[in-house]
């Protein structure tokens, strides 16, 4: 018996052990561009969420979200921009599929509103049937189209109600409310949704939402707000997935998943151990606070270690990471039937001792690190967003290694461009995409097992705190014109021909894509631009009928003018009197 014991013990380590192997840090190829196909059915996708695209914040019987208020807050958001009517996508799904037709897509990413349909968030209040029947008509259209549905249960949009009543998410009774919303959507889309994300990036909802307070719900409880926020999000998850696959999954046959996200951080010198110690705890602290405790069991060692000690160095009686009990870790390991995974840039990292000092405790300054970039990495939009495609194969290799070697959709990947710029012809992001697709092609190469690929995202929208000031979109939105127009911007050419071949056949007929995506664009800048002209000649007009910009116009028309002329004139007086008294 003791020796069935022992055997059974060291097989269990040895299984841990194997789905846990360790990553090179100190290899690090940046090898030429690889042509080649992706595997048979490889899924092309593009991405959107409900706030950032849909709109009609208040239409219909939505209830409102932490969004909807917090945006509403002056100096929150850049110029004070909402997402109130956004891409009005809630009014053109037809529209819309049109154009995820045009691009041929295999799926289509976007979240489910939580208030739209629960408004106050709790289930038994009440349930929107125009809520229903609006995510009913997408799901329909999507899939007469044959395009799949990849549906996100939260993007952020938590119902005001629970934030006012509970905290939000500081509080565990989110689980439970998160939990019969879930039920609500596996009933009624299960049937036809087939693909479930249960968060969309908890990190920012963690970090951002509770820690520094630069997004919705605008809580700042620095050092221990992300931490329990995080906690309760990854019980919710845990729990979501027994739900569906109690309940469901015999029914349905559908997969549930989470979407997380990460940067990578290679460390600044591959051959300085302090270098790749810090590196991967900046990669630990992001993707792996939650990916750990989801294909494991528990938070990850390093996490668990500096945050221990940090609290114990500032008099704490306990650590400012919550513990899992033994249910919970084996309730919550496995719970994830693929990974999504969103990632956009990089960062170099070296080691870096921060004080603990109980006062500016904080989840950045728990990692004792440093976050580098290389001044020659291509930034054309969000000032965040470096261009470093070989990171993107990094941590695609980081998650085989890590977690054992997990089905990956690639929820969300793409770059913007700043506000200003009205350029359809957006070379830079055909550069992004065909470099980055190209990493995750090596990656499968070397037996990541990535089933999909997301552009981020199909349409420009509301950029969280930055507002409409980032466009990420393959589309350009015309956010001045109430109709919201769509005009599609080079990247779209070229990513319908990365679809359509699968991948990139060879060099000649891939550089001759760009060639054409781009000349192609310029006709649709064109009629940008005069819609652009139209559109301003119009706001001209209805600004002179405006009394309070008609004075100003009236000051800078005829008052800055005359004041000029006058200016010249005695000037030249003054010059003629003083050429006189020399003769
Ligand atoms: C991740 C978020 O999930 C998404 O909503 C956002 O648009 C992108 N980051 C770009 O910032």
């Amino acid at each position: 018996m003791v020796l069935l014991c022992v055997v059974c013990h060291v097989f269990v380590l040895v299984l841990c052990l194997s789905s846990a192997e360790d990553f090179d840090w100190t290899k690090n190829s940046h090898s030429s561009f690889y042509y080649g196909t992706f595997p048979a059915g490889f899924s092309w996708g593009a991405g959107s969420s409900a706030y950032q695209t849909e709109g009609a914040w208040d239409k219909d019987g939505k209830g409102l979200s932490i969004w909807d208020v917090f945006s509403h807050k002056k100096g929150k958001i850049q110029q004070n921009d909402t997402g109130d009517s956004s891409c009005e996508g809630y009014h053109k799904v037809k529209d819309d599929v049109s154009l995820m037709k045009e691009l041929k897509l295999n799926h289509y990413r976007f979240s489910i509103s939580w208030p739209r349909l629960i408004p106050t968030g709790i289930k038994s209040d009440h349930i929107n049937e125009k809520g229903i029947q609006y995510y009913d008509e997408l799901i329909n259209h999507l899939l007469e189209s044959k395009i799949t549905p990849i549906v996100t249960l939260y993007h952020w949009d938590l119902p005001q109600v629970l934030q006012e009543k509970y905290g939000g998410w500081q509080n565990i009774s989110m689980v439970n409310h998160f939990n019969e919303f879930a039920s609500l959507c596996f009933e009624k889309f299960g049937n036809r949704v087939k693909y479930w994300n249960t968060f969309n990036n908890p990190w920012s909802v963690a970090v951002e939402g509770y820690e520094t307070g630069e997004h919705a719900p605008g809580v700042r409880l620095r050092g221990t707000g992300a931490y329990r926020a995080a906690h309760h999000i990854i019980k919710a998850h845990a729990k979501v997935w027994h739900t569906y696959d109690t309940q469901w999954r015999g029914k349905q046959k559908g997969l549930v998943g989470i979407s997380l996200s990460g940067d990578w951080g290679e460390p600044v010198d591959i051959s300085n151990q302090k270098d790749i110690e810090a590196a991967e705890r900046y990669v630990q602290f992001y993707l792996g606070w939650f990916a750990t405790p989801i294909f494991h069991g528990d938070y990850p060692q390093v996490m668990k270690d500096f945050i221990g000690r940090k609290s114990n160095q500032q008099g704490l009686g306990t650590s400012r990471l919550p513990t899992f009990s033994p249910q919970e870790k084996s309730y919550i390991k496995g719970t994830c039937d693929f990974l999504g995974l969103g990632h956009f840039t990089t960062r170099y990292i070296t080691q870096k001792n921060n004080p603990s000092v109980r006062s500016s405790s904080s989840y950045f300054t728990d990692r004792d690190l440093a976050e580098l970039v290389d001044p020659r990495w291509p930034d054309p939009g969000s000032e965040w967003l470096y261009s470093v495609p070989w990171g993107f194969r990094r941590l695609l290799n980081f998650v085989k290694s890590q977690y054992g070697n997990p089905m990956i959709y690639v929820t969300e990947n793409g770059v913007s461009e700043k506000m200003l710029c009205t350029e359809l012809c957006d070379d830079w992001r055909i550069q992004y995409y065909k470099d980055y697709i190209n990493e995750m092609l090596k990656a499968i190469k070397d037996g990541v097992n990535v089933k999909g690929y997301t552009a981020w995202s199909l349409l420009d929208k509301f950029e969280w705190d930055e507002g409409y000031s980032e466009r990420f979109g393959l589309y350009y939105v015309d956010f001045r014109n109430k109709n919201k127009p769509r005009y599609p911007k080079a990247s779209v050419q070229f990513y319908k021909r990365v679809i359509s071949s699968n991948g990139f056949p060879n060099q000649r007929e891939v550089e001759n894509w760009r060639r054409k995506a781009v000349e192609t664009c310029s006709s649709s800048n064109q009629l940008l631009a005069a819609e652009e002209q139209r559109s301003s000649a119009a706001n001209i007009l209805r600004l002179i009928h405006d009394p309070l910009t008609s004075h100003m116009e009236m000051v800078t028309e005829i008052v800055v003018p005359t004041v000029c002329t006058l200016s010249i004139l005695l000037s030249a007086v003054f010059l003629m009197f003083l050429l006189r008294r020399r003769n």
